[in-house]
């Protein structure tokens, strides 16, 4: 009965013919030297599931009205099973999701993954981070805190000022003369729905690539792409069972750490949205060297707003980011070989990380090595 079903299925459907498919190609040889390091892939994507997984539990519960989001976050929190733990998951998962991300791509590019033939693969990557840090805004908002509203303000005061189509955006995304019931409704709607299928069409397209080119050998040049992936993944180990144990491995550390992490650290509850701008008001992390970045441009340059010749350059950087593979052109891709390269990322990353600590650091006190460091509002010291 059982065998007749299945006969029956496989007639219609072919599902035998397509799972041997799927089999030989996974047990297609990969490289030799991918080893731990692209397991970072699947651990953003066990991030991104768990993200999911969260969003979807809130969602059954949120409402998405200026009199009722916070409330209903604190009915999560507080009567939902486990509603507090799938709260802090959600926000713990966006940090670990864009740290592995970004982890993952330098990763790439060090190891040179990004060269031809892979370049959509590595644009498509970078839209997929896009797509996430949009999540992480539009998410920012749906508490209705009172930091999330100020923060709000601040972000679309930014987006104003954006060229070209600055005033455009920040009019659409705000919904009305002031930041309330359409900006949260708006919001929601991206966070909810369209980021999502961007997100997903992207991240399908991102690992189509992946799946279709297969991982970057180490040494290969155009000579030796030229040969085919079979002659560059000799004496590699096939994707299954192999790499897909490894993956299987650092997927299941990544979510127990954020799980473990997100149990450990629920985030404090904020204040509702209110008149009262809260101080000290500063983005998340990732932001953080963007939004010092525009404290240094004055306020008109060449009868321009400096906020918005700031922004066109901070936009040529996300944008080079995006094309990178098609600026670094070489085909080399071993890192030993490939000194300026390297040497430009190197400084690219110092040059983030220091805006990001000023940025985590202007105008504050903070209280270290025995004394306290004062920070004006440029983060130097006062
Ligand atoms: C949520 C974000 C992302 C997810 C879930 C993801 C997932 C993956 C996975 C599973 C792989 C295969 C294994 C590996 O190399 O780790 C991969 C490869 C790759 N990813 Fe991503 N990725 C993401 C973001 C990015 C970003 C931001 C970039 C670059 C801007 C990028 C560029 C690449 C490239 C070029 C490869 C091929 C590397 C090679 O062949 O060695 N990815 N990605």
């Amino acid at each position: 009965m059982w065998r007749a079903i299945m006969e029956g299925l496989d007639r219609r459907l072919g599902w035998r013919e397509a799972r041997a498919r799927v089999m030989a190609d996974a047990k297609r040889l990969q490289p030799p030297n991918a080893g731990w390091g692209v397991t970072l892939g699947v651990m953003a994507l066990a991030a991104l599931a768990l993200e999911m997984l969260s969003g979807v539990v809130l969602a059954f519960h949120y409402r998405a009205t200026p009199e009722a989001a916070h409330a209903s976050v604190a009915q999560i929190r507080d009567l939902v099973p486990l509603g507090w733990l799938w709260l802090s998951i959600h926000a713990w998962g966006t940090h670990t999701l864009v740290a592995l991300a970004l982890i993952h791509a330098a990763r790439v590019f060090v190891k040179g993954g990004h060269k031809r033939p892979r370049e959509l693969t590595w644009v498509a990557g970078a839209v997929t981070l896009f797509a996430v840090l949009g999540l992480s805004i539009t998410g920012h908002l749906l508490p209705w805190t009172n930091e999330a509203d100020w923060a709000t303000v601040v972000r679309l005061g930014h987006v104003n000022e954006a060229p070209f189509i600055g005033g455009l955006a920040s009019r659409f995304l705000r919904g009305g003369e002031e930041v309330g019931a359409s900006t949260l409704t708006r919001f929601y709607i991206l966070h909810v729905a369209i980021l999502p299928a961007v997100l997903a069409a992207i991240l399908c397209l991102h690992l189509r690539l992946v799946k279709r080119l297969g991982l970057a050998p180490a040494v290969a040049t155009d000579e030796e792409d030229a040969k085919g992936h079979a002659a560059c993944a000799e004496g590699g180990e096939p994707w299954f069972p192999n790499h897909l144990l490894r993956a299987a491995a650092a997927a299941t550390v990544a979510a127990g750490v954020l799980i473990t992490v997100a149990a450990m650290f629920p985030p404090e509850p904020g204040a509702r949205a209110s008149a009262v701008t809260p101080p000290g008001l500063r983005p998340e992390w990732v932001f953080l060297a963007l939004f010092q970045y525009l404290k240094y441009w004055p306020a008109k340059i060449m009868g321009l707003s400096g906020q918005t010749v700031g922004q066109f350059f901070a936009m040529l950087a996300v944008g080079a980011f995006a094309l990178l593979p098609f600026l670094d052109r070489s085909p080399e891709r071993r890192a030993g070989r490939r000194k300026v390269a390297i040497a430009l990322f190197a400084l690219a990353a110092l040059v983030w990380g220091s805006l990001t600590f000023l940025g985590a650091v202007s105008g504050r006190n903070i209280d270290a090595f025995g004394k306290t460091w004062r920070f004006n509002d440029r983060g130097g010291l006062k």
